[in-house]
């Protein structure tokens, strides 16, 4: 009880609380993205003596109050396991594909597609969503669309697919198109206000994670500012994952690599930082008589593997 006092406390009070914080600089500091208390815990002196123009000394209270008022201690493998145990997964509807998977897509975690073009990253999305909502009757999924790819017309062809009511499949997915990084970035950052509205938010999809960066930040110059707010994006989307117990998903696109001269000769955008932020990583590429390959390449408890399987109308159907 007094924990959940506690905590509540923690999530009320913000960075205008820390010592040495008046309003002017609460405001350049929320404006610089530091929002909450664990913004600030995580950020280094540099950062906030750049930010909001504090001495050194002033950014290490901040830092060091913030982190205080934090739970940032330790906790036994005894409750990871209780946690753990939260943990849903949702399936993809092709049985070859969930077994990899360890079952399905894990919610409490950030899965990463890529691969190129019409490969299907944006299918897996909108069937991850119509697979929860014929699950959990009360889920909600929440889908940013970067690309203006989402289409109504196809979830409600997979929500028949799998024998749900396409209007309350739709009724039950929250879309909302971003239109740069900066838009994604707050988005990704209000999904917390419809979960404290009362939704029982538990996918998120992200389609796609990288192509406003990618297309707003060109140039070698840009490369490290690019690479900061993309790593400050994915530590929202694994906030909102760990906190509440969601499935983030997200696609990425292939670039070429010149570097690789035997294999396949691509790579995916957004270089390690995307890459360490996501806890199961796969590559989708287009296999033979219009099947698709799904390889995951990177999990924390599973082994590596691949499977082939159709993208068809009614959801994805594993290769006999
Ligand atoms: P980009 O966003 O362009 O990088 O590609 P993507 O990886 O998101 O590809 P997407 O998921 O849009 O896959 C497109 C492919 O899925 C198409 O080329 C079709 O092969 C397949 N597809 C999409 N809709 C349907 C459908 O209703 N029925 C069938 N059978 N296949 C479909
Ligand atoms: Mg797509």
């Amino acid at each position: 009880m007094e924990e959940q006092i506690m905590e509540v406390k923690i999530r009320q009070s913000g960075v205008k609380d820390l010592p040495g914080v008046g309003a002017a600089t609460a405001e350049k500091l929320e404006s610089a993205g530091y929002r909450d208390l664990m913004a600030v815990a995580v950020a280094t002196i540099g950062e906030l003596v750049e930010t909001t123009g504090v001495s050194d000394a002033v950014a290490r209270k901040m830092i060091n109050a913030a982190r205080e008022s934090m739970k940032m201690g330790f906790e036994t493998g005894t409750d990871v396991l209780k946690k753990r145990e939260l943990v849903c997964k949702i399936s993809t509807g092709s049985d070859a594909f969930n077994l990899m998977m360890g079952g399905g897509f894990e919610t409490s975690a950030i899965t990463e597609c890529f691969g190129e073009f019409g490969s299907g990253k944006t299918q897996v999305g909108h069937i991850l969503c119509v697979n929860l909502l014929s699950t959990d009757p009360d889920a909600v999924a929440v889908y940013l669309d970067t690309e203006n790819t989402f289409r109504p017309e196809r979830i409600k062809q997979l929500a028949e697919g799998v024998g749900i009511c396409p209007e309350d499949a739709l009724n039950r997915i929250m879309v909302a198109r971003a239109f740069n990084s900066d838009h994604q970035m707050l988005l990704a950052e209000k999904v917390e206000s419809l979960i404290s509205e009362g939704k029982k938010v538990k996918l998120l999809v992200v389609d796609s994670l990288t192509s406003h960066f990618r297309a707003e930040y060109i140039g070698r110059g840009t490369l490290a500012e690019r690479q900061q707010k993309l790593n400050r994006h994915m530590h929202t989307l694994a906030k909102v994952a760990c906190t509440h117990n969601i499935c983030v998903y997200v696609t990425n696109q292939v670039q070429a690599d010149p570097a690789q001269f035997f294999g396949d000769p691509t790579k995916s955008v957004g270089g390690h930082i995307v890459a360490h932020a996501s806890t199961f990583r796969i590559y989708l590429r287009k296999g033979k008589k219009g099947s698709r390959v799904a390889k995951l390449i990177d999990a924390p408890n599973l082994a590596d593997g691949e499977v082939c399987f159709h993208v068809e109308e009614t959801g994805l159907k594993d290769v006999n």
